[in-house]
């Protein structure tokens, strides 16, 4: 039977063949950049959001949630702004996002989607989301729906993020939470301890192959770059049509 022509023989010396199957994985803790829509005193995205962090601590990942406010419109300000500065930053760090949206008008708030837009797909070699893993929540006033939740995947498959499959979305959220801000024993709270042990997972099976598969044959040919120091896999794209 055939080999599958990227692990065959003849990739066997391809110099990056080691790219998709490091000789040692990397044992330091995940980390995530947890990222939510509000700025209400009382927010039920961000306290969604802190009882991701506590369960991502409590699997042993290193998090960092970012606080939106102070954060200007996109363009409105230079990228060395330290809002701007502190969330390019955070994201460069991670491992994997969390992203939480209210639901607002049937789709996610503009301050969670102006914080996406201050995060460059790619500029100067450096690429703060492609890559990472991401899992996605949102919380509604309502009945429950997936609105925003969908608008996050999408955002996501735009950023080159690997989606997980599993998600949260919060049905009237305003009766989950206790006075003190933690979430109430429910069917929603063990729901979001599935995604968070999936987004675990996730990021612990991909974090060493991220560079191999953010890696593209167009991009290589736009950038006029050899084969060399690129995915086996695409290596046998180089005779594709111009
Ligand atoms: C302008 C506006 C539109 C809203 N639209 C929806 C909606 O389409 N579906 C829904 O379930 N909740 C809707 N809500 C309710 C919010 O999702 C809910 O208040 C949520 O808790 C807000 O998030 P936060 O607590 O993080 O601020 C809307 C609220 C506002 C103010």
């Amino acid at each position: 039977m055939d080999e599958f022509p990227a692990l065959s023989s003849a990739f066997a010396d391809h110099p990056t063949l080691g790219a998709l199957t490091p000789p040692e994985r990397a044992t330091h803790p995940p980390r995530f950049l947890l990222l939510y829509g509000s700025l209400r005193q009382r927010s039920y995205s961000r306290l969604l959001v802190e009882e991701a962090d506590r369960l991502l601590r409590r699997l042993g990942a290193e998090t960092r949630i970012y606080d939106p406010r102070g954060l200007p419109q996109p363009d409105d300000a230079s990228p060395d702004h330290p809002k701007v500065k502190e969330l390019r930053e955070a994201s460069l760090w991670s491992e994997g996002h969390l992203w939480c949206s209210p639901e607002r008008h049937g789709t996610i708030t503009g301050i969670f989607k102006s914080q996406i837009d201050w995060l460059p797909l790619e500029a100067g070699g450096v690429r703060p989301t492609q890559g990472r893993t991401l899992a996605v929540c949102q919380v509604n006033a309502g009945s429950q729906s997936f609105n925003a939740v969908n608008a996050l995947r999408i955002l996501g498959r735009w950023m080159r993020m690997i989606v997980i499959p599993n998600q949260s979305s919060v049905a009237k959220a305003y009766e989950e939470f206790d006075e003190a801000g933690r979430m109430k024993p429910s069917p929603y709270y063990d729901r979001l301890v599935d995604v968070i042990e999936e987004l675990v997972k996730f990021t612990l099976l991909t974090r060493d192959n991220a560079a191999y598969l953010v890696d593209r044959y167009s991009e290589r040919k736009e950038a006029g770059r050899a084969v060399t120091g690129a995915a086996p896999l695409a290596a046998t794209l180089t005779d594709a049509p111009e």
